[in-house]
């Protein structure tokens, strides 16, 4: 009989290992930011660097920029974007933290300061909940709606994890979005094909997309700033060559509203609040483009002065007959 109970408690200890151990093992990550509601199943950001050691690192990401203290470079001029054009299937998946797209090969991006060509593997976003900001980085302290990240890898490597000890192995395209009166015509199908993969794990193909359909026209990507940093989630490595574009993307609010009403994580809990807070810079310089409004307006005043110095040494002449 005693014999039994033993067996019977080795038994029920053994399941409650194998039934925790994916928890422990796989390093259960999540967003939430409430303690109570998150410490038993998973870590939120605050303890990401106890299972993840990058994530404590002094060149972390996502950070606030201040514009004002942002230094002009010239070498960063606009990107060379290839293959951005072509409509393509692309594979959208529900992850468990966003929604996530695996893309086929053969779009690139060179120029614009980078130390090499890159190519485009996956995007993702980066949203809050309705009525509630959920970029990550933020400009001069402000949040914007959501944020879009086209995620590109050194064209010498094969996948992602290749990049993950380099630290140029990545550059990032990040995107914020503004909210704007009526729907974004370019996001139909993207935000159409979220109600196909409203849990964890699903997946569906999004038929001929483009992904410069995505993002704001190529004249309006000659501003953006420049860092160094990491990925926003664990592992957190510090591989990546960040760049943020100024223009935004408008959205209405409908369409943004449709990220948090749609997905949920695999609790089936709505997936919102997706964004890592803020980092410190630890003394990192942020870089921007020459600034084209900056530019235009010294040009007109530099016209100005040359046509007020035109008519000053035409009314000299004029004296001077
Ligand atoms: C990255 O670096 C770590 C530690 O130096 C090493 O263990 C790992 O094998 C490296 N990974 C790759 C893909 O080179
Ligand atoms: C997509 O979902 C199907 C059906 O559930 C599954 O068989 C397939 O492995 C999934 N593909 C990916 C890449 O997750
Ligand atoms: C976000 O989701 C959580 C559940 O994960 C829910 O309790 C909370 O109300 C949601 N927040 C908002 C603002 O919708
Ligand atoms: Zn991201």
């Amino acid at each position: 009989m005693e014999r039994e109970a033993m067996k019977h408690s080795l038994l029920s200890l053994l399941l409650l290992l194998l039934t925790t151990l994916p928890f422990i093992s796989d390093g259960h990550w999540c967003y939430s930011q409430s303690q109570d509601e998150c410490e038993e199943h998973c870590n939120g950001p605050s303890k990401w660097h106890t299972e993840y050691a990058n994530c404590g690192g002094k060149k972390q990401s996502p950070i606030n920029i201040v514009s004002r203290k942002t230094e002009s470079d010239p070498t960063l001029k606009p990107f060379t974007f290839e293959g951005y054009e072509r409509a393509q299937d692309v594979l959208v998946k529900n992850n468990g933290h966003s929604v996530q797209t695996a893309l086929p090969p053969g779009m690139r991006i060179m120029g614009a300061g980078l130390p090499d060509a890159y190519k485009a593997v996956q995007f993702h976003l980066h949203w809050g909940s309705e009525g509630e900001a959920g970029s990550e980085h933020t400009i001069d302290g402000e949040r914007y709606p959501m944020e879009l990240h086209i995620v590109h890898i050194k064209e010498k490597y094969h996948q992602e994890d290749e990049a993950f000890n380099d630290t140029e192995g990545f550059a990032v395209l990040g995107f914020l979005f503004e909210k704007s009166s009526e729907d974004n015509p370019n996001y139909k199908d993207l935000i159409a094909a979220l109600r196909r993969i409203s849990y964890c794990g699903f997946n569906t193909t999004i038929k001929d997309l483009r992904l410069d359909s995505l993002i704001p026209k190529q004249k309006d990507l000659a501003r953006y700033y420049r860092y160094e940093g990491s990925l926003t989630t664990p592992g957190c490595n510090e591989a990546v060559v960040w760049t943020l574009f100024e223009k935004p993307i408008p959205l209405s609010a409908a369409q943004l509203a449709a990220f948090s009403q749609t997905l949920f994580v695999d609790a089936g809990k709505p997936m919102n609040r997706t964004f890592r807070p803020v980092q410190q810079t630890h003394g990192r310089k942020v870089y921007r483009s020459r600034s084209c409004s900056l530019l235009a307006s010294a040009a007109v005043l530099s016209l100005s002065i040359m046509s007020t110095l035109g008519l000053w040494s035409i009314q000299f002449l004029d004296l001077t007959r």
